[in-house]
Formats: C-alpha cells, sequence, structure tokens
C-alpha cells in the first residue's frame, strides 16, 4: 500500500464515522509564540481541545505536517524524522474512550476499510495510573472486547502513557499501539515487551490520547471543560509497516529522493540526513520560512547547512538542489499544493543559503583545523556546533559543548541587549535614520584611518536622527583636502554596496582581530562586532559594537561632513549628515 493510499483511507474512514476532513496547518503554529513548529497533530487544535467550537463540527480527522527537531543527532537511524506527517482523528467534546479505541482496532485490522494488520502482531498499552488519575480499566475492558488477549495489554506509567504537548496544555492518558516488525515475536510478558521495545522490535504505530485534564507549569491542574479524543499515528511509521520495511527511508515516501542520491555514495546515515533534511527544509520554506539567525530560520539554516555538508565535497550543486526538489514535488505537491505553487522560490532560497554556506565552508573548515574555538566557527562562519561536533567525531577529537554553551548563554544576553536599545555610542532610537547613521559613523572612522591616519582612535560619539557626531584624537586640524577626500572615500564605500556583518566571538579572539574598542569601555566575555567588507570578504571596518546597522552599506545614501572642529587639544570633532 502506497503512503497516498494510506493517507486518503485513513481519512474516508473517519469521513464515514460522521468527521470532517481538514487541511493540514502550517508548520509555523499561527497563534502560538512559544513554539517554533506543530510538533503534533493537536497543537492548532488547541483551542478547540480547550472549548472553543470548531467551525466543522466536534468531529475532525487530517493529516497534519509536523517538525521536530529536538533530536537532530537522531536522524539517519530507522525512526527519527525532522519532518513528518500525523494521522489524526479528533473528538472535541464527542465520543471518548469506546468510539476511539474500537475504531482504531478497525483501521488497523480491516482488510476493507482499513489497513488490514495481523492482529498476532500488534500489542497494546495503556495508563497505569498515578495521583492524577487512575489506573485505565475502561480502556483494557474495551481492547479486551475487541478480542485482544490480556498478555497483549500492558499498563504503563506516566512516562509512557499520559501524553501533553509541554509543561502546559490539554493532556491525559492515553493507549498506545504497537507492531512487531520481526513478525515473530510472539506473546510477551510485560518485560519482554519493554525489551523488544528498546530493540525496536515492536514499534509504536498509534496513539489514542484520552484529554480530559490539563497541565500548568508541569503539574495537572484539573478536569478540562470537555472530553477530548486526539489520536495520532506517523505516516513514516505505518507506511514503513505496509511496505514490510524497517525504516520509512526504504519506503515510497522516500524513493525518489533516494535515487537522486545514488551518487552521493554509500554513508547511509548521510544521505538519509540530506533527504530528511531536504524534505523538511522544502516544507518549511512552502510555509514561509527563509534561513537566519533567529527562531524558526535558524531551525531552516541549520538544516539546510547539515544537508550540504553530508555532500561527500561539502558542496550541493544547483541542480542537485533543482531535482531534489522537483522529486519532493511530484511526490507531495498534490497533496501540499503550495509546495508546487512555490517550487521555484523553495529551490532559490535552498541554493542560496547553500551557497553562502559553501563560500563560507571552505574558510571555516581552514579555521576549524588551526583548532579554532567551536563558538567562534559558529558566530564567524556560520558553522552550526552539531558540524563541529561532526568534523571533530570524524577526526576521532571531542568538543567541549559545556563551554559552548556557555558562550551562546553569553550571546543570547548580549543579542537581548543589543535589541533593548543599549549599545555605544548614545544612539537615542532605533529608526532607520539613526541606523543608517551609525553604520556611516563606522565607516567614517576607518575613512579618517584611512585617508589621515592609521592611528586615529574614537574618544566619543553621538547620534540623532538628523546627524552623526564624532570625536577623535588627531593631532591636526583636517585640511580642506583631507576632509574632501575622507567624504569621498565613505562616498565611495557606500556606492560599492558592501555587506555589514554582524559576528560574535570571546573577547580575546576579537582583540585579535583588532577591531576598534571604545576607550576605558568594560566588555563581557564574549562580544559583538561588526564588519563592513569589501567584495574580496576584507574587512575595511571593524568594531566592537552592538549595532543596530544595515545590512548593506547601499542603503546609506550621500554622506555630507559638515563640520570639523577642536573640542579639546588633541581632540577633534566632525559633524556629518546622511542625504
Ligand atoms: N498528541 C499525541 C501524539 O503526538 C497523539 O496525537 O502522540
Amino acid at each position: 500500500m502506497q503512503s497516498d493510499e494510506i493517507r486518503t483511507k485513513f481519512l474516508k474512514f473517519f469521513e464515514a464515522r460522521g468527521h470532517k476532513i481538514i487541511p493540514s496547518a502550517s508548520l509555523v503554529p499561527e497563534n502560538d509564540p512559544s513554539v517554533l513548529f506543530n510538533t503534533a497533530g493537536m497543537q492548532p487544535l488547541v483551542p478547540y481541545l480547550l472549548g472553543q467550537e470548531h467551525p466543522m463540527g466536534k468531529r475532525i480527522v487530517d493529516v497534519q505536517k509536523c517538525v521536530r527537531t529536538g533530536d537532530l543527532d537522531d536522524i539517519g537511524d530507522n525512526r527519527h524524522f525532522s519532518f513528518f506527517e500525523m494521522l489524526g482523528n479528533w473528538s472535541l467534546g464527542d465520543y471518548f474512550k469506546q468510539d476511539a479505541i474500537k475504531w482504531s482496532y478497525e483501521f488497523l485490522t480491516s482488510k476493507e476499510e482499513g489497513l488490514g494488520l495481523d492482529v498476532n502482531r500488534l500489542y497494546f498499552t495503556i495508563f497505569e495510573g498515578d495521583e492524577n488519575a487512575p489506573f485505565d480499566q475502561e480502556s483494557k475492558d474495551i481492547w479486551v472486547n475487541c478480542g485482544i488477549p490480556e498478555n497483549r495489554i500492558y499498563a504503563l506509567p506516566a512516562d509512557d502513557n499520559w501524553w501533553s504537548p509541554g509543561d502546559n496544555g490539554p493532556c491525559g492518558p492515553c493507549s498506545e499501539m504497537f507492531y512487531d516488525m520481526s513478525g515473530n515475536v510472539g506473546d510477551l510478558n510485560k518485560e519482554k515487551f519493554l525489551e523488544a521495545l528498546k530493540k525496536e522490535t515492536v514499534i509504536e504505530i498509534w496513539n489514542d490520547v484520552f484529554m480530559e485534564f490539563e497541565k500548568k507549569d508541569g503539574k495537572v491542574i484539573g478536569k478540562l471543560k470537555q472530553k477530548n479524543v486526539d489520536t495520532g499515528a506517523g505516516l513514516e511509521r505505518i507506511t514503513a509497516v505496509m511496505q514490510g520495511k524497517q525504516t520509512a527511508y526504504d519506503t515510497d515516501l522516500f524513493s525518489s529522493i533516494g535515487a537522486v542520491l545514488i551518487p552521493v555514495g554509500h554513508d547511509i546515515r548521510k544521505k538519509r540526513i540530506i533527504a530528511d533534511h531536504i524534505r523538511t527544509s522544502v516544507f518549511l520554506i512552502s510555509d514561509g520560512v527563509i534561513p537566519s539567525n533567529k527562531d524558526q530560520g535558524y531551525v531552516l539554516r541549520r538544516l539546510i547547512r547539515r544537508a550540504v555538508f553530508c555532500f561527500s565535497d561539502h558542496r550541493m550543486k544547483d541542480e542537485e538542489v533543482s531535482v531534489l526538489v522537483d522529486m519532493i514535488v511530484i511526490k507531495y505537491g498534490d497533496i501540499y499544493t503550495n509546495i508546487k505553487d512555490k517550487s521555484q522560490h523553495i529551490k532559490d532560497v535552498i541554493i542560496a543559503e547553500s551557497n553562502k554556506f559553501n563560500q563560507t565552508i571552505l574558510q571555516g573548515l581552514k579555521e576549524f583545523e588551526k583548532g579554532i574555538d567551536p563558538f567562534v566557527l559558529f558566530t564567524t562562519y556560520g558553522f552550526p556546533i552539531e558540524l563541529t561536533v561532526e568534523l571533530a567525531k570524524e577526526k576521532g577529537q571531542t568538543v567541549d559543548l559545556e563551554d559552548f554553551k556557555k558562550k551562546m548563554a553569553e550571546h543570547q544576553k548580549l543579542s537581548q541587549t543589543s535589541s533593548a536599545g543599549m549599545f555605544k555610542g548614545g544612539l537615542a532610537n532605533h529608526n532607520e535614520k539613526t541606523i543608517r547613521l551609525h553604520t556611516a559613523h563606522h565607516l567614517l572612522l576607518a575613512g579618517l584611518q584611512a585617508i589621515v591616519d592609521k592611528n586615529i582612535k574614537q574618544r566619543g560619539s553621538n547620534i540623532t536622527k538628523e546627524r552623526l557626531r564624532m570625536d577623535f584624537l588627531c593631532d591636526h586640524k583636517l585640511t580642506d583636502e583631507e576632509k574632501q577626500k575622507v567624504q569621498d572615500w565613505v562616498n565611495d564605500k557606500i556606492k560599492q554596496g558592501l555587506e555589514v556583518v554582524r559576528k560574535e566571538m570571546p573577547l580575546a579572539e576579537a582583540q585579535k582581530v583588532g577591531a576598534e574598542m571604545e576607550f576605558g569601555a568594560k566588555y563581557p566575555e564574549v562580544v559583538s562586532l561588526y564588519f563592513i567588507e569589501d567584495k574580496d570578504g576584507n574587512p575595511i571596518s571593524k568594531e566592537f559594537c552592538g549595532g543596530p546597522h544595515v545590512k548593506n552599506t547601499s542603503e546609506l545614501g550621500t554622506f555630507k561632513i559638515l563640520k570639523e572642529e577642536a573640542v579639546a587639544q588633541g581632540i577633534r570633532r566632525i559633524k556629518a549628515v546622511l542625504l
């Protein structure tokens, strides 16, 4: 049975039982900033599980796109995927355990309407009870009434059989269904069942959650207004089961993608990572995510870069991206039409990101060889820490993750500080004009050093939205010619459209780089630097600075020096504007 048929059968089965089919929600939650992605089918339905009326009624069935990136390191084995589809049927305060369990059983075993699985290969778990809810006798009785022998039903604690999306939200005891992948596991006692689970000779294929409770800050606080059913069956797993494969990578879900990857070589794990990550990237981009350094965009960036990294020469050619995306569109485009509609955009985004990575990766690899700090590799060369760990592993080395984490924490503090508006230079606010003047300020200092004296140091600055003001150490009044040349120099850099790049690194590294520091300022252990780089990537300006800045000097307009004057012995002041 092909994956398309499994989806259709599931939807039709529940449609025939009064459920309305709804399309998958976007991977990016619409109203829930607490999570980056929908990680389960229930997430977009939370308001309705809490009691809001769903426009389609109380019985819903869907196939929801999900992304989970908590265990990226495990991807490449048989079971982990960063993207998956969850088949789910929903009772929003309507039917409860009796129908939910009976229908799960029928769908799994019915040859006509369902999957026709051999009941002798199925196992079941129920909730054993704790202070929040009693042993789930009702579910056990229902399974027994379906004809399941008691020695195939196991009671397990909340760790296994209480489902919640996190520390907050609707939750409840669940009953799970498992499939014997080997075909000859036979009868098991609970201990043997748990062993088989660990060895993955049996795997979970479906979860019926009886959502009648609510959690707050990690504690169950009581019952919801209504009793809900949230069921979830991973399409990847079900497809593997139906096609007699150990993993979804060997099913029709991945076969065309796999075919494209034959030239990549023999490392199965790497091929799987590429297939998984590119598939996820396609779906994320189709839902509006673009690579960036934070939140969803950062996850996407990591996925693309990690995929590129898995190619043998750490390069993903434009044609390879194009064919991979085409294959994914052929496989999924009729169901998720936005990936078909946006296929060119998806290709462009992946190609742009992968090229960006290619540009820096060679440099990054060189730095890695030199033994440079993983944190610097991350902030300066865009090397996700996982890549550094992977590179190190290949060389039999280890990475000090604790140290990395410490620096990252510092880095985050720093980003918050800068986004809260506390940065040097006395910038009054962040509006566009001041941001542009701020970047011009960096160019002016670099220009003074390039034209007048390379030893010129800044001694103070002030920016309003009208003008910038810079005080600097200099032993003479600038001549008209010097002023003109500095102004021309700055305007030339503006015209060249140079990139303004933010990098973060440990203070000691930054000092080695020789960036401009503010006299007498105290800097944290990890600092933010702004580089303005020429077309060959050489910095023409580098300053310790929290930002913000424009992305490219072309945004500045025309630079004009208004005034040059003395403020004290050996200290000169320039006022300048952007027109
Ligand atoms: N919410 C449950 C799960 O994700 C069932 O859909 O497993």
